[in-house]
C-alpha cells in the first residue's frame, strides 16, 4: 500500500442495501471488488471477495504480497483515496450497519470505535510530539466522549492490560523513548481502549524480532480473550495464523483460493496454492517466513491469465485449467472450500492424485505436516 489514507465518500444510494445477516455474524463481506485506476489499466485488487466472522471469532486473511489482503481491510474501513480506488461493487456488513453506504460522520464513529486497526510499523502511526497517555486519552474521550479524568484511569488500564509495567509513568512518555516492541503494545492498547467490537491487525509483528513477535501474538490472544472482541488477523506468515486465529481465508491475486477452519487448511490443504504455501516452508519452523518461496511469479493485475489464475505457477494444471475460470467450491466433508477444478465432478482421478485422498481434503502430497505447530491443534472444532 502507497499514498495517503483518506476517508472514502459515500456510494451512490440506491445501489445496495440488501438483506443483513443473522445477529450472530459480526462481519459479513459480500462479494467485494475494489478496483484501482492507475495510468497501465486497472488493478482488480480485491475482485470478488466473501468474508464472514461471527461476534468474538477469530479469522486470519494469508497470502503472498499484493494478492488484496490490506486493501480488503481498507476498503472496510472506508480508508482508501477515491480515486484512484473504486468500490465498483459488493457490500460489507457490520453490526447491523452496511458500511459501504454508511454517511461519513457515522463511519467516523463506527472506525476507532466498533472497529479499531493496528498497523505493521507502530512508529508512523503514533504522534511524535505527544506523549502516549495523551494520544490514548484523547481517543478514548472523542469516542466515548468520558470526563479527563476518566480517560486518564482508562489510559492506565489499557496499558496494564497490554502488560506495559509501570503504566503511569509510561503514559508520560514519547513514542520516540520506547521499544518497537512496547511501541506496538501502545497500539493495541489505544486500539483496545474504546472496547472495539473488531480488531484488524495488519501485519503486527512483522517489523518485530521473533521473541517480540511471540509475545504480541500471546498479548492478542488474552486481550482477546478478555475482551470477547473479534479479530481479523492479516499476515504472510503461517505459524502467526497457527498459533492465534480459528479460521483462515487464504488469498490470491484479489480472489479467496481457500477457506476453513485453521487445522484443516493448514494440515489439509485443498488448494494447489496453499499446498505450495506450506511446502514453501523450512521443515519445522513456520513464525517469521514470508511466503515467497513458491516456484513462479504472481501474475501481472493488468495481464491476468484467462483461466484459472494461479495455473501458470500449479504443478497439477491441465488443458482446462488455462481456459476455464473455476468458482469456489465445497472441498472437503467438513465445510472447506477451495477455488480449483480439481473439485468438480469428473476430476477425481486428477483430485486423487494431487491431494492423496477421494473426496477432497486428505494430506496434500507435497505439503509437510512437519512446519505446521503442534497448537493448530487447538483450533481444531471441526
Ligand atoms: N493506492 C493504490 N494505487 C494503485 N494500486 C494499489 C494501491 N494500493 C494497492 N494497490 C494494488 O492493489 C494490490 C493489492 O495490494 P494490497 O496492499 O492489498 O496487498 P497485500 O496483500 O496487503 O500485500 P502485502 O502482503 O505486501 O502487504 C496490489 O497489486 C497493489 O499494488
Ligand atoms: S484449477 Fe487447475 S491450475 Fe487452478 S489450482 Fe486447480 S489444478 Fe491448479
Ligand atoms: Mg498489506
Amino acid at each position: 500500500m502507497t499514498g495517503e489514507i483518506r476517508e472514502i465518500p459515500v456510494a451512490p444510494a440506491g445501489q445496495r442495501g440488501s438483506e443483513p445477516p443473522a445477529a450472530e455474524v459480526l462481519l459479513d463481506i459480500r462479494d467485494l471488488r475494489t478496483y484501482f485506476h492507475v495510468m497501465d489499466g486497472t488493478v482488480r485488487a480485491v475482485d470478488g471477495v466473501s468474508i464472514s466472522l461471527p461476534r468474538g471469532g477469530t479469522l486470519g486473511l494469508v497470502g503472498e504480497s499484493a494478492c488484496g489482503k490490506s486493501v480488503t481491510a481498507l476498503t472496510m474501513m472506508r480508508l482508501l483515496d477515491i480515486p484512484p480506488a473504486e468500490i465498483a461493487s459488493g457490500e460489507v456488513w457490520f453490526d447491523g450497519q452496511e458500511l459501504v453506504s454508511l454517511p461519513d460522520d457515522e463511519m467516523r464513529k463506527i472506525r476507532g470505535n466498533d472497529i479499531a486497526m493496528v498497523f505493521q510499523e507502530p512508529l508512523t502511526s503514533l504522534n511524535p510530539v505527544l506523549t502516549i497517555g495523551e494520544q490514548i486519552s484523547e481517543q478514548i474521550r472523542v469516542h466515548l466522549g468520558v470526563s479527563k479524568k476518566e480517560a486518564w484511569e482508562r489510559v492506565i488500564a489499557a496499558l496494564e492490560l497490554v502488560g506495559i509495567p509501570s503504566a503511569a509513568q509510561r503514559a508520560k512518555q514519547y513514542p520516540h523513548e520506547m521499544s518497537g516492541g512496547m511501541r506496538q503494545r501502545v497500539m493495541i492498547a489505544m486500539a483496545l481502549s474504546c472496547e472495539p467490537k473488531l480488531l484488524i491487525a495488519d501485519e503486527p509483528t512483522t517489523a518485530l524480532d521473533v521473541t517480540i513477535q511471540a509475545q504480541i501474538l500471546e498479548l492478542l490472544k488474552a486481550v482477546r480473550d478478555r475482551t470477547n472482541s473479534a479479530l481479523l488477523l492479516i499476515t504472510h506468515d503461517l505459524g502467526v495464523v497457527a498459533e492465534t486465529v480459528d479460521r483462515v481465508v487464504v488469498m490470491y491475486a484479489g480472489q479467496i483460493v481457500e477457506e476453513g477452519t485453521t487445522t484443516d487448511v493448514l494440515l489439509r490443504p485443498t488448494h494447489p496454492y496453499t499446498v505450495g504455501l506450506l511446502s514453501s516452508l523450512p521443515s519445522g519452523r513456520t513464525r517469521g517466513t514470508r511466503l515467497s518461496a513458491i516456484k513462479g511469479v504472481v501474475p501481472s493485475p493488468f495481464n491476468l491469465p484467462p483461466g484459472c489464475r494461479f495455473a501458470p505457477r500449479c504443478r497439477f494444471a491441465w488443458d482446462d485449467c488455462r481456459t476455464d475460470v473455476p468458482e469456489l467450491v465445497s472441498s472437503s466433508t467438513h465445510g472447506q472450500r477451495a477455488r480449483c477444478l480439481l473439485h468438480l465432478p469428473g476430476n477425481e482421478a486428477r483430485r486423487e492424485a494431487a491431494f492423496g485422498s477421494p473426496g477432497g481434503g486428505g494430506q496434500a502430497v507435497t505439503a509437510e505436516p512437519g512446519p505446521v505447530p503442534a497448537t493448530t491443534a487447538e483450533h481444531d472444532h471441526a
